[in-house]
């Protein structure tokens, strides 16, 4: 089966933070977990170009657009090996294929009658590039996502007759109601289109940086309308002199956060709709990591978390291990340096890293380091039963959370085995040599299995293992502690 999986396209106004990792390791991790499952993967991430913000903050550093997207764009993409992820390709909306295929489709759109010209005057939020509706504005005429003043907008432009697919959507939501995940944002983009869908504007006069509107030349397309399109048009160029369309379209999985719900829960089917173009399977809604305090992260209240100080202090994995562990996907959470370190001292240090350095060390301690080529304990078997089948189960709904628990609550009962069986008492009876073999083979075994769940979490760490485990009837590798303990 294929599964195309997507993260946001991240805007070149400012540089990568945690949030922009976040989403896309969470995304990887589904990726590599499907892959590993054998499917026909495409994993796409990229970045947002065009627009006003892009636009004036180029300006207010005296470059044109295309140089800060340029300059931006090249960090987001030296960010994804360092944070382990393996997308299969990094679109820019201002490649060429993309803006030849965004015209394809609008110009469609244009052609079915879904667009017309008017005159629009809202409270527009220049952060957001985006017009607010009366019940989304904060007390004192604020933008509810970025507290900062509305400004009064009046605009010729065309419009996308959105208020033309409010039966359509209404009907969406009553058949799928897994077509946003979880629930809670379901509900809130099901509420959002009972209010009634208004027309939305789908041009921008003023503005240069941006797709031409191919009917009309002096107007180019908002930036959502470019911006939603990445998805498909990514498929079309991606890998020249081939059309994977026909392969992966339509998502598995668009993962977004909250602050982008709208965009992709109401326009988006909508555009597809009105171009004819199939609709994803779900977009996945992710909350909010909020500062230690509670409050959103920002730099001024200074409670940001520091993707690059945690990788240099603890390693890539620690961050990725850390973000799908302690932060529920799907709910806002708070982050902060503190609770990284005692994930990474309890969990990683001293469960993981540790069930992994004495496995090994036992067998080279008592079986020459070669594991023995006998059964595992059918007790313990019977205990690890079914795990992949449930890890499996909860990535299909695009719970990596659920997932990582229910791994390291194995993680933890190999542990106790340990204990429970105490291979170094076993180690000073001969009578004892069968259940020392028993116990060193699950116990590789065991090791075995959840490293395998656990690679999509932390690739590195685990292909390192792995490599060390060796085989029954074959020889482990000593391996260094796979997360050091913190001096
Ligand atoms: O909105 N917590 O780009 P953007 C969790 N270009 N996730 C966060 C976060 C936080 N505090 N902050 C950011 C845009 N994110 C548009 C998208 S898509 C067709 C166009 C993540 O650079 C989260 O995924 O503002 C959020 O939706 C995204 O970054 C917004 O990135
Ligand atoms: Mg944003």
């Amino acid at each position: 089966m294929s599964f195309y999986v997507t993260t946001p396209i991240y805007y070149v106004n400012a540089e990568p933070h945690l949030g922009h990792a976040y989403t896309t390791i969470a995304a990887d991790v589904l990726a590599r977990h499907m892959r590993q499952r054998r499917e026909d993967v495409f994993f796409l991430t990229g970045t947002d170009e065009h627009g006003e913000p892009v636009a004036d903050a180029a300006h207010a550093q005296g470059l044109e657009p295309k140089e800060l997207a340029d300059r931006n764009a090249e960090r987001f993409k030296a960010l994804m090996p360092r944070l382990g992820v393996s997308n299969d390709f990094f679109i820019r909306t201002s490649d060429e294929g993309h803006e030849l295929r965004v015209q394809e489709v609008l110009q469609r759109v244009h052609d079915n009658g879904y667009t017309y010209k008017g005159l629009y005057e809202g409270w527009y939020c220049p952060r957001c590039a985006d017009f607010k509706v009366e019940n989304e504005i904060l007390e004192g005429c604020l933008c509810p996502i970025h507290e900062i003043p509305l400004e009064r907008h009046q605009e010729e432009n065309w419009f996308f007759r959105l208020s033309a697919f409010q039966e359509a959507l209404e009907r969406l939501y009553a058949e799928r109601p897994d077509f946003v995940m979880p629930p809670r944002h379901f509900n809130e983009a099901r509420a959002f289109i009972a209010q009634g869908l208004q027309d939305v504007s789908l041009s921008r006069e003023r503005l240069k940086w941006g797709v031409t509107v191919p009917w009309d030349v002096g107007h180019v397309f908002y930036v959502w309308f470019d911006a939603l399109l990445n998805y498909y048009t990514a498929l079309g160029y991606a890998r020249p002199g081939e059309d994977l369309t026909g392969r992966f379209w339509p998502a598995t999985y668009h993962i977004i956060g909250k602050d982008i719900l709208k965009f992709h829960t109401v326009f988006w089917p909508a555009l597809l709709m009105a171009a004819e173009l199939a609709l994803p399977h779900h977009v996945f809604v992710h909350g909010f990591l909020l500062g230690a305090d509670g409050r959103k992260m920002s730099k001024s209240l200074g409670n940001v978390l520091d993707p690059f100080q945690v990788m240099e202090e603890l390693g890539d994995d620690a961050l990725r291990f850390y973000l799908m562990r302690d932060v529920a996907f799907g709910a806002d959470g708070t982050v902060g340096m503190d609770a990284v370190r005692m994930r990474y001292d309890a969990e990683l240090a001293n469960e993981y890293g540790n069930l992994a350095s004495r496995t090994i060390a036992m067998v080279q301690r008592y079986r020459d380091g070669i594991v023995p080529g006998v059964a595992t304990d059918p007790e313990l078997d019977v205990e690890l039963e079914g795990l992949p089948q449930d890890v499996a189960a909860l990535m299909d709904r695009a719970q990596p959370t659920q997932a990582l628990e229910l791994i390291w609550q194995r993680v933890r009962r190999l542990n106790r085995y340990v204990e429970e069986r105490a291979p170094w008492q076993l180690a000073r009876d001969p009578a004892d040599t069968a259940k020392l073999d028993e116990a060193l083979a699950s116990l590789v075994e065991g090791l075995r299995t959840v490293n395998t769940l656990l690679h999509p979490f932390m690739p590195a760490t685990t292909d390192k293992l792995r490599a060390a485990l060796g085989a029954p009837g074959a020889e482990v590798t000593s391996l260094e502690p796979l997360f050091p303990k913190r001096g």
